[in-house]
């Protein structure tokens, strides 16, 4: 091995040392998360064995049916870190309304946003899911947290991140110093810093990542995007490469490693997509970003657009700087934003 060996919390410890205002909050909550991501990745690795995989019979803000490893992931979070004294307020994708801290515990100056379980009508089939989280200052003047500081633009965040449970399970987090990744080593129970300053490449591979079956909901300037990147649209194109696993957190990861674009669209029937701004778009857009890459919502860059609701959606393109001139050619050439039809 030629690369000392660096685990996640002495990483979060040499990272904090370079601001001498620090005061280990912010090394405490991401070190939180770390445990809630072992935590959540034992059940998912054994999913299929225990009574937790399928329905809760629940059905989450967004109509949608929970499962059982939604709840229990966004269990395991609000419980590693409601006590650790750091946090004023909490947001997950399966709440409603923002999370309080308990009366019984300490207020503290940061925001946790997160979507506790990304990608989970995938886990019955054993595909790749993962958890995403965003990190604020507190910002209202209370005693307690608000949903003042839960609704803050992506420019504002202190740190964001993702887990993957793929063939093995990864955290990749940025503070805004680099983006880095560590590999848990489940014989220790340890996260490795495997991927120090990860770099997207500036095209990479010729890979592009939508889901086609909406083709024709798609804005114009979308679709010749596509018919671009497919190379069928009389510009002698040589065709990309077409993957889309469903898990946005794999399909997110795979361009940061190897490159090209990543999109989910509005369309006509959904013109504000589906991808949440605040716990999906906007952490996944400092960590691109981070890497060298861009994250628009066809117009716009992510970071800049300031939520005005909790679960507010936003379409998401993002990946290589080369493919996000593409997007920027292509799509911001649409008249904004698609009119909803029927
Ligand atoms: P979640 O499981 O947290 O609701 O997220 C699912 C999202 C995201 O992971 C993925 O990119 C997208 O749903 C896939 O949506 P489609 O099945 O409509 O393509
Ligand atoms: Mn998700
Ligand atoms: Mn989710």
């Amino acid at each position: 091995m030629d690369r000392s060996v660096v685990t996640i919390g002495r990483h979060i410890m040499d990272a904090e040392r370079l601001y001498p205002e620090a005061t280990g909050a912010l090394s405490t909550i991401l070190y939180e998360l770390a445990l809630a991501a072992k935590l959540i990745g034992r059940e998912v690795r054994r999913a299929g064995l225990v009574d937790i995989i399928g329905q809760t019979g629940h059905v989450n803000v967004h109509g949608e049916r929970v499962r059982k490893l939604d709840e229990y992931a966004d269990d395991v979070i609000f419980r590693a870190l409601d006590h650790c004294g750091h946090l004023c307020v909490m947001a997950s994708e399966e709440e409603e309304d923002i999370r309080l801290i308990p009366e019984k515990f300490e207020c503290g100056n940061y925001v946790l946003t997160y979507d506790p379980l990304d990608g989970s009508s995938n886990i019955d089939a054993n595909i790749s899911v993962g958890t995403i989280f965003s990190i604020h200052h507190k910002v209202s003047k209370g005693p307690r947290g608000s949903i003042e500081d839960a609704l803050q633009p992506g420019y504002r965040q202190v740190a964001a991140g993702y887990v993957m449970y793929g063939s093995s399970t990864m955290l990749v987090y940025t503070t805004g110093r680099g983006v880095h990744g560590f590999t848990l080593d489940p014989s220790i129970g340890e996260f490795i810093l495997s991927h120090p300053w990860m770099r997207i490449p500036a095209a990479g591979q010729r890979i592009y990542s939508v889901n086609e079956g909406n083709f024709s909901y798609w804005s114009p300037g979308l679709q010749r995007l596509v018919e671009r990147l497919k190379g069928i649209d009389g510009s002698n194109e040589k065709p990309h490469s077409a993957r889309y696993v469903g898990s946005m957190v794999a399909d997110v990861h795979r361009t940061l490693l190897y490159g090209g674009l990543f999109m989910y669209p509005g369309d006509v029937h959904h013109p504000r997509g589906k991808l949440r701004l605040l716990y999906e778009a906007a952490p996944m857009a400092m960590i691109i970003n981070g890497a060298g890459g861009r994250a628009t919502d066809g117009y716009r860059d992510i970071l800049s657009i300031q939520p005005t609701e909790l679960h507010e959606t936003t379409p998401l393109y993002l990946g290589s700087p080369a493919y996000m001139d593409l997007v920027d050619e292509f799509v911001g050439a649409d008249p904004e934003p698609l009119v909803a039809t029927a």
